[in-house]
């Protein structure tokens, strides 16, 4: 695993935690919030985890009645995440934890979601390895992300500028996200393209029975 990088990432996010979600205040309305709930309706089971948590958004769309476990690697986009926490009068585990390596045992989960995380996480197949781990065997894998669009010219833009924009804002703009979760050795249900292009995906994966 690459601990330079991961550190980047923690003081990138760090660094943008205050202003977080006024940068995605627009977008969020177009769209991001119906897509949250679009990704929440589907979780099936009690104990879920939330890798890459963030300021909290998606806290608002939890299910009634589940058990939720939330980590993230940035203190600073925790402890925004812990205000959500008390404002909205409820109950989440929140952890400081690198998605790289997660301190829960085997087939903890029922489910684990991300949105919007493994554009930034150094190393997306070892962490969806460990969401392969930490959740029961069949149990969901759900994701929402923005991924390397598989066009020519776009994608190949997406590409040239990958390096600046990680230097810029922290994710990649080229992460070819469905293939890195076969890679995972996750099995792929569904994949539902939500923005034009395939530019965003909802993907629905399962870790691997026995
Ligand atoms: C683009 S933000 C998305 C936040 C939130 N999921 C949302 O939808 O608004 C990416 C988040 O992933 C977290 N992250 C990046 N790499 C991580 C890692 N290796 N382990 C855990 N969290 C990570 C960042 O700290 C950041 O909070």
């Amino acid at each position: 695993m690459d601990d330079k990088a991961t550190i980047q990432t923690q003081s990138r996010y760090n660094r943008i935690a205050p202003v977080y979600d006024l940068m995605e205040a627009i977008v969020e309305r177009l769209a991001f919030r119906r897509w949250r709930e679009r990704l929440w309706a589907q979780v099936e089971g009690n104990r879920i985890l939330e890798v890459g948590v963030g300021t909290g958004k998606n806290i608002s769309y939890y299910p009634r009645g589940v058990q939720v476990t939330a980590v993230d690697l940035s203190d600073k986009m925790l402890e925004r995440a812990q205000q959500r926490v008390q404002e909205l009068d409820t109950k989440v585990d929140l952890c400081l934890m690198d998605v790289q390596r997660l301190a829960f045992p085997d087939a903890a989960f029922d489910a684990a979601l991300a949105t919007f995380v493994f554009c930034s996480v150094p190393d997306p197949v070892l962490g969806l390895q460990e969401l392969g781990r930490v959740v029961r065997p069949g149990g969901q894998i759900l994701l929402l992300e923005h991924v390397r669009v598989n066009k020519p010219m776009i994608g190949e833009l997406m590409d040239l500028f990958d390096p600046f924009m990680v230097r810029l804002m922290g994710p990649h703009i080229n992460r070819r996200t469905a293939e890195n979760v076969k890679k995972a050795g996750l099995e792929i249900e569904r994949v539902e393209e939500l923005a034009p292009g395939g530019l965003v995906k909802l993907m629905v994966a399962r870790a691997k029975q026995g």
